[in-house]
């Protein structure tokens, strides 16, 4: 039985989603809430391995098909090990990233067909999707010039403009499809501005 609520930030590279992440920690703790704060790829020891050779840009090319499936096989580990037993013990799960990441980047990205990944997101997940996902929106462009000044760019930062596009476009069309989940955030917008949103969509909950 899940009892607490699970948030999650999606959005394109360098436009603020760990910045914000502390925003809504720090919110959250302030109404008296446990929070758990996590990512993905990543959460768990052998999910951040995974996710460390996801991101790594030397050594054997990483084929469409296996970066998919270590994605699942990271979030399977991540959800029953971190964020199943969180939520049911009534904590609230604040996660960078999960599954409408893998709908954009490797759906909209990679040009995986949207069917397999529902079929996979179905087997590792069941019933599991977050309440509440904001999603960090901005211009490709933006983004990119952010996140190029900051350390080595990883396997997936190193695409081109036409990959960004593609993801930043299926975000675009997930958050129509899902509209009562999914809230566009600006992230253009001042920070004030922005986190003055992303407070009013967690009142909501
Ligand atoms: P981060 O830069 O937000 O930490 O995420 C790591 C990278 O992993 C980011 O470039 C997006 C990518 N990613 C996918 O391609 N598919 C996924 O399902 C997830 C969770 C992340």
């Amino acid at each position: 039985m899940k009892q607490g609520k699970f948030i999650t930030l999606e959005g394109g590279e360098g436009l603020g989603k760990t910045t914000n992440l502390a925003f809504i920690q720090h919110f959250l703790i302030e109404q008296g809430r446990e929070v758990v704060v996590t990512r993905e790829p990543g959460g768990t020891v052998l999910a951040e391995k995974l996710r460390a050779l996801l991101l790594e840009t030397q050594g054997e090319l990483i084929s469409d098909k296996t970066e998919l499936l270590l994605l699942f096989a990271a979030r399977a580990q991540h959800i029953h090990n971190v964020i199943q037993p969180a939520l049911t013990r009534g904590a609230w799960v604040l996660s960078d990233r999960f599954t409408d990441a893998t709908y954009a980047y490797q759906g909209g990205g990679r040009g995986i067909d949207v069917a397999t990944i529902a079929w996979l997101e179905q087997f590792v997940q069941a019933s599991l999707q977050p309440d509440l996902t904001l999603l960090f929106d901005a211009p490709v462009e933006l983004g990119m010039q952010r996140a190029k000044k900051r350390a080595a760019l990883d396997r997936f930062e190193s695409e081109q403009q036409a990959f960004f596009r593609h993801v930043r476009a299926a975000y675009l069309e997930r958050a129509q499809q899902q509209s009562e989940r999914i809230k566009l955030i600006d992230a253009s917008q001042s920070l004030a501005a922005v986190q003055l949103r992303i407070q009013q969509w967690l009142e909501t909950l």
